[in-house]
């Protein structure tokens, strides 16, 4: 079992590139499936779901191939229509791909996601909204089974702006006939890098970025060339990171412009946060203070993936926070291991009351899921003593050479494998 063996208590210090966004690349790999050429996309990370999301492109019959930081995807050769179960449970965000597949090949078949660490997830609204546009869906077996019939536009309310559904409506409505449009989209900067994706491979849309999408048709375009967006919850794991360890970090290629709520957070709880065009500076201040409650919220609310790395930074805060988790059912399960490193936590359904203590201490914790991984890592590097922090799969599906990254900022972070 592979962990991070952590001495914590080094001031961080230093600068950092900021990879790629996962969670702008994994759609845009869907959307190469839309591609009738090569697609090249630069500034991929190279992390466990982008890998996955590479796995089922080749077992689409896609031939991807990657050098450093560029994938080429040729979907020319796709010649398949499902996803098996083992690659759906690699990563429960394959249902993305649904709306491609599609697209492409008139049919789509592919397991139920089912559950996962973050509590039911549900894909009912992708469900809908497919069939809205004409896709006839049955279940078999724990699979999904879709048909495109006479697939035209149409208006599509979502009662809760889904980022997947609204991603998994735009691929698909660039087969209908007619105008699409999404009424209470979701608004992440995501969405907008998606939409300049499809834009390039020739369809008509727009709206991205504000809560109404609309999508006219699209020309398969025979090649497209684009680079991903920054990952602006990676920055944020690292600005957390040098806050509690009472360091200094520097991000470039960043987007300022998509952390708002982030960097407001972080100057509340006493640290200097300044901000340019594609560069972030933070210096932590003396003495951490508690914040006003943080209410995860659709964007450009406060993210819900920030929500964990920044408990992290409360727990050792002068005074008390309340965070409350509006999207996700049970993603505060990294709570009970940061109680192990000496935290006060209380949590009572969707709400966790954090009172900072002055010291948290080593301990040996387990990652539960993504971005608590990142919680406890930067629990770790503010903790008195050393802790291991195993379960490294999770920080895997989303953190590109984390461990290095820390160490040449001057962590005492080593992984074990
Ligand atoms: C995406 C991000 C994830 C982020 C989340 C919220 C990717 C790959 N992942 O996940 O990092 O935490 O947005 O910002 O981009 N829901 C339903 N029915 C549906 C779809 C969603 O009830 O059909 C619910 C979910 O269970 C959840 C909430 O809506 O409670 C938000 O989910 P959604 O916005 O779809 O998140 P993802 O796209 O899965």
């Amino acid at each position: 079992m592979s962990k991070y063996v952590i001495a914590g208590g080094n001031p961080l210090s230093g600068s950092l590139r900021v990879h790629g966004a996962k969670n702008s690349v994994l759609p845009i790999l869907a959307a190469t499936l839309l591609v009738n050429g090569e697609s090249v996309i630069h500034n991929c990370p190279d992390l466990k779901d982008v890998r996955s999301a590479i796995k089922i492109l080749s077992h689409l019959g896609c031939r991807v191939t990657r050098e450093n930081d560029t994938v080429i995807v040729d979907a020319r050769t796709m010649s398949r229509f499902d996803i098996p179960e083992s690659l759906m449970r690699e990563m429960r965000s394959s249902v993305m791909f649904l709306g491609a597949i599609i697209v492409r090949a008139g049919k789509a078949r592919m397991s139920f996601p089912g559950g996962c660490e973050l509590g039911p997830r549900p894909i009912d609204l992708h469900l809908s909204s497919l069939k809205k546009l004409g896709v006839s869906i049955s279940e078999e077996g724990g699979e999904i089974i879709c048909e495109a019939g006479d697939m035209k536009g149409a208006e599509i309310n979502l009662s809760f702006p889904s980022v997947g559904a609204t991603e998994n409506i735009m691929l698909a409505a660039t087969m209908c006939s007619g105008r699409t449009r999404i009424i209470n989209a979701a608004r992440e900067p995501e969405i907008e890098d998606l939409e300049k994706f499809l834009q390039k491979t020739g369809s008509k849309i727009h709206g991205a970025g504000g809560s109404v999408i609309e999508i006219e048709g699209a020309a398969f375009a025979s090649g497209v060339e684009h680079t991903v967006m920054p990952d602006r919850i990676e920055a944020a794991t690292y600005l957390c990171a040098a806050a509690i360890t009472h360091g200094e970090i520097e991000l470039l290629s960043v987007a300022p412009e998509h952390l708002s709520t982030v960097v407001a957070a972080l100057e509340e709880s006493g640290c200097f946060v300044s901000a340019e065009p594609g560069r972030l500076y933070l210096r932590s201040g003396n003495e951490l203070k508690a914040i006003r409650p943080v209410r995860t919220m659709p964007y450009p609310g406060f993210p819900t993936d920030v929500q964990s790395p920044l408990m992290a930074l409360m727990a050792k805060a002068k005074g008390t926070t309340i965070f409350i988790e509006n999207i996700f059912e049970n993603r505060f399960r990294h709570v009970c291991e940061l109680l192990r490193m000496g935290a006060n936590i209380r949590v009572e359904g969707k709400i966790a009351v954090i009172t900072g203590v002055p010291k948290l201490s080593g301990a040996s914790v387990k990652m539960t899921d993504l971005r608590g991984g990142a919680a406890l890592v930067i629990a770790a590097l503010g903790a008195d003593g050393v802790s291991e922090v195993c379960e490294l799969s999770h920080t895997d599906r989303g953190y590109e050479k984390m461990d290095e990254r820390l160490r040449s900022l001057g962590a005492d972070i080593k992984r074990v494998e």
